[in-house]
């Protein structure tokens, strides 16, 4: 379904009567992300993921958006559905989001997910390196932008093992209009720095790190999780910073057993 005031495509798997699970794909990928997980945990909860405004099928608009932005396009969608505490799971820029959210509206969700994310904020070096990525596209093509970055989320044999699902994430991250990857670069570049909200948050959480994540590696994301009060860290063995798509049989059984204690 789109939501008809931002045309963000929506998608929902599960009983609408159950315990509502939303999730935030990364940057620059869409729903698909989460695909293997919500097909397994779909069967106990409700599962509803969407694609990020300028992903996917999320049409980018003018490209001037902010993480703000992306934050009230999930506090809308929730409104929208109607979802009563939902947890709110999100991968990467999906964490960014989603820590802003909570920081903004803990009273909303019941527990939070954290995939290969940080709360730090851009520091110079990342905000030079966004800039180049933006000068990439604009002087070359998104491939080339892509070829660059898509294999530096995927840890080596992953990139091997997965095979042709590897060549479909690719395609589908093509697809995106350079618009929207832009747009997404510079509301990254300059989101806020949630680090000093970790202590505040009174929900349970799970963080999940990828053992060979080189995006959010594991002691920034243990330094994350050590900060929030009632959470748990699980280490992926082998994965990059792509969990749910390198070891979904991991990251399904570390959710279901967090989501079962709720
Ligand atoms: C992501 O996976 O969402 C990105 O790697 C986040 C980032 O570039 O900071």
């Amino acid at each position: 379904m789109k939501n008809k005031q931002t045309n963000i495509s929506i998608f929902s798997k599960g009983d609408p009567t159950g315990q509502p699970v939303i999730f935030v794909h990364g940057f620059p990928y869409d729903h698909h992300m989460w695909d293997k997980i919500i097909d397994e945990l779909s069967g106990e909860y409700y599962c509803i993921t969407y694609d990020v405004r300028g992903l996917g099928a999320s049409p980018p608009g003018d490209g001037q958006f902010t993480i703000e932005t992306f934050v009230d396009d999930l506090l809308g969608i929730i409104e929208e559905l109607q979802l009563e505490k939902p947890v709110l799971a999100g991968l990467s820029m999906g964490g960014y989001i989603s820590l802003r959210a909570i920081e903004k509206s803990e009273h909303k969700f019941k527990a939070l997910i954290l995939c290969d994310s940080k709360s730090e904020a851009d520091n110079n070096q990342a905000k030079l390196k966004r800039a180049q990525a933006i000068n990439i596209i604009n002087q070359k093509d998104l491939k080339t932008f892509l070829n660059e970055f898509i294999p530096s989320c995927f840890a080596e044999e992953s990139i091997e093992k997965l095979g042709k699902e590897y060549d479909r994430v690719f395609e589908r991250a093509l697809k995106n209009s350079p618009l929207g990857v832009k747009g997404c670069l510079l509301a990254m570049a300059g989101r806020t720095d949630t680090t000093g909200y970790l202590e505040k948050i009174n929900l349970p959480a799970l963080v999940v790190c990828g053992e060979k994540d080189t995006l959010s590696p594991p002691p920034v994301m243990r330094g994350l999780q050590e900060k929030i009060k009632n959470s748990s860290f699980v280490l992926v063995p082998a994965a990059g910073h792509m969990t749910p798509i390198e070891s979904p049989e991991i990251v399904v059984r570390e959710m279901r057993k967090f989501l079962k204690k709720l």
